[in-house]
């Protein structure tokens, strides 16, 4: 199996460019399906879950052509073949179940098994399910499959009970088609739903309030939808993770292809921390000229700081000058990287929704274990600090969310080999 081999103690300097947005590729990608006329996606990263997504694509009978090298993906849902969605895939990617509400939309129907997915806790979707019956769609569950098909779905009036990012948008899409107009409440407010809206926009869709508590949806007609080209938003959890990295090993770093007001909660605890940074025109540059202070802090939705960011977070403080206080809010068992980074030596303990982490000087290189996308990233981080070599294998998930992650640290001076 690949596994990343890592010597630390390398300080990153150089500068590297951010991917496009795998959260928000993912969603414009499946939405495609509402859509007769052709759609052109640019910026889009060569990551796992976006060849799973398009493997599903294609198995539902739409053409996709790409990611080519330049990272645009062409695709043509002009005729589907089927309702029924890939059942192996699906369970390889939680994200397939963004393709409920663009065929129930084009379709009228869909058959999907329940979906897999990351280790971070039991993640259900009963959001999406109520969200979808409210715009009238009746779900039957059997035997591991959902069935759901509906007459013509009907603008309706939703309050999320907590501010999902898979149900806002599924619910999104599923609203583009219906008659009359859908309100989403308690909406979620990441810039991955911003980006779906423009895009659902440039189609011909009628969509305000993304990024904010209220999304407003005006069904339009599949004769009021057109050919759209789009280029994706800048990935910003690869961007805090590049942050983090430097922010761990010390260094000079410049991003390049990054929206600064989306790495803000993630700065402003870097900088809390005693890291520097400041702003090129088109870039961030990122000084760490000591050892990083321990900082508390609570993930929360956006703008609050990204549970995406935990694991990464966890493994900077726990080299870090004192004690951390970790909560995690968003899901139930975000804590799986804390027992790999104590085989390197980190002082963690967790309870519940939160960690303590006590600093230690130095981590020592171990071989250690990647359980999903960003406690292996996590583990990275961990490894470009720790003396000695690491070795991380479960590479597969962490190449499910960064493109070329091991090359662009080799262009920073990181000794790192896929093997
Ligand atoms: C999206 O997942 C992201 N994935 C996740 O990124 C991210 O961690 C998460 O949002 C939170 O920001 C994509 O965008 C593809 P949620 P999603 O619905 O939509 C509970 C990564 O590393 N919940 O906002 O699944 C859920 O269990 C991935 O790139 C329900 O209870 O997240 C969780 O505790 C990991 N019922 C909380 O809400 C539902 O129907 C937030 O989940 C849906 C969710």
């Amino acid at each position: 199996m690949p596994r990343y081999v890592i010597k630390g103690g390398v300080p990153l300097r150089g500068t590297v460019r951010v991917s496009g947005a795998k959260n928000a590729v993912l969603p414009m990608l499946a939405s495609t399906i509402l859509n007769p006329h052709p759609c052109e996606i640019r910026g889009v990263p060569q990551l796992r879950d976006v060849e799973v997504m398009i493997g599903l694509l294609r198995a539902l009978g739409v053409k996709v052509d790409g990611p080519d090298a330049g990272g645009v993906v062409r695709v043509n849902a002009g005729s589907l073949d089927t309702h029924e969605v890939d059942e192996r895939l699906t369970r390889e990617m939680r994200s397939s179940i963004f393709l409920m509400g663009p065929l129930l939309g084009r379709m009228g129907r869909v058959k999907i098994a329940y979906p897999g997915g990351c280790a971070i806790g039991p993640r259900p979707i009963d959001f999406h399910l109520k969200g979808l019956e409210a715009l009238g769609v009746n779900i039957k569950e059997q035997s591991g499959f959902i069935h759901a098909s509906t007459r013509g779905m009907v603008g309706g009036d939703i309050h999320l009970d907590f501010p999902s990012v898979g149900a806002t948008e599924n619910i999104m899409m599923a609203a583009v088609l219906a008659k009359g107009t859908t309100v989403i409440r308690n909406a979620a407010k990441e810039p991955e739903i911003i980006d779906l809206q423009n895009f659902l926009n440039g189609m011909g869709a009628r969509i305000k309030g993304a990024g904010m508590d209220t999304i407003r949806v005006e069904g339009v007609s599949l004769e009021d939808l057109k050919p759209v080209s789009h280029m994706v938003i800048p990935d910003r959890i690869e961007a805090g993770t590049f942050l983090a990295m430097v922010a761990a090993t010390g260094g000079e770093v410049t991003l390049h292809n990054i929206i600064p007001e989306h790495v803000e909660a993630v700065v402003h605890k870097l900088r809390e921390a005693g890291v520097q940074f400041q702003h090129a025109d088109d870039g961030l540059t990122v000084r760490a000229t000591r050892r990083p202070t321990a900082v508390d802090f609570k993930t929360l939705p956006y703008p609050g700081f990204p549970t995406d960011m935990q694991p990464q977070m966890m493994a900077l403080m726990s080299i870090a000058d004192g004690t951390s206080i970790i909560t995690e809010t968003v899901f139930e068992s975000r804590f799986a990287v804390a027992a790999e980074l104590r085989r390197m030596g980190g002082q963690i303990k967790t309870e519940g929704r939160t960690a303590v982490v006590k600093g230690v000087e130095r981590l020592s290189g171990a071989t250690v274990t990647a359980s999903d996308l960003r406690s292996g990233v996590a583990l990275v981080l961990a490894g470009l600090v720790a003396t000695g070599c690491t070795v991380v294998e479960g590479v597969h998930h962490i190449q499910r969310g960064y493109e070329l992650l091991d090359s662009k640290l080799r262009g920073l001076g990181a000794r790192i080999e896929l093997e």
